[in-house]
């Protein structure tokens, strides 16, 4: 684990009682809202062409910020906008002010033709929110952006079972969902992987083995399966809501 990183590890029992739930949005509604919100980040991600570790980086920081913040007060679509503003800059893809703000009103608006002119109130709104959002975010986020992803390890686990192209894609998928729920704020990123490969193994109905015969692959990251199930567990969840 990184220094300093254990601050953002929860239990399940926490997301019942976070600021936004203090603050009179339900628990359920938190849950789709910050779904929704990751969602917004993929999408406005693949249009500003980031890579994965700068979405899956915005992801968590979102999800960070909400536990330490309320809904009611920050809303989801503009924080969701600020996290992969500054996750861009972390990650060294900085793109001009005004193509996140472009993308950002438009994935928000649901319209990929949309103009906006940079005098326009729309595009001022959007701009202005990033600028004095970045400095709540990074102070909610005590400044911490350097965040392993469970993306190298499912490569590393992908290469010790020789995954087929199938059981891979999979993998990959259910990594993907994994930001869309608590799960990267319950489990380290190497047990998400492993939850990955487990459900892609399942849904593949491919029974997966490592070198010399090992069945128990999970082993490799020195992990336990009850622990993998229960990640797998969570991972799933999303599904249900979403
Ligand atoms: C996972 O997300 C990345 C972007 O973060 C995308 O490039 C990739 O195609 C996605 N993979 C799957 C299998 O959905």
């Amino acid at each position: 684990m990184q220094a300093g990183a254990g601050q953002w590890y929860f239990k399940k029992e926490d997301f019942a009682v976070t600021p936004s739930s203090a603050d009179g949005i339900s628990p359920q509604v938190e849950v789709l809202n910050r779904a929704k919100a990751c969602r917004f980040i993929y999408n406005v991600g693949l249009a500003l062409r980031f890579s994965y570790t700068t979405i899956a980086t915005a992801c968590v920081l979102f999800h960070r910020f909400y536990m330490r913040n309320s809904m009611q007060e920050h809303h989801y679509y503009v924080m969701a906008g600020t996290c992969i503003y500054v996750a861009s800059k972390a990650e060294e893809q900085q793109r001009k002010m005004r193509d996140v703000v472009l993308a950002c009103a438009r994935k928000a608006a649901k319209k990929d033709s949309l103009q906006l002119a940079e005098d326009s109130k729309e595009f001022l709104r959007w701009r202005d929110h990033l600028i004095y959002k970045e400095e709540i975010l990074l102070e909610a986020v005590c400044f911490e952006l350097t965040i392993q992803h469970p993306y190298k390890y499912l490569i590393q686990l992908l290469d010790y079972v020789q995954a087929s192209k199938m059981v891979k894609q999979y993998a990959w998928a259910f990594v993907n969902d994994s930001f869309k729920s608590y799960s990267c704020l319950l489990y380290q990123p190497h047990v998400i992987a492993a939850a990955a490969l487990y459900l892609a193994a399942k849904v593949c109905q491919e029974d997966l083995v490592g070198p010399n015969n090992q069945k128990r692959w999970w082993e490799h990251l020195k992990l336990q399966l009850s622990e993998v199930e229960d990640c797998a567990d969570s991972v799933l969840k999303v599904h249900e809501i979403v």
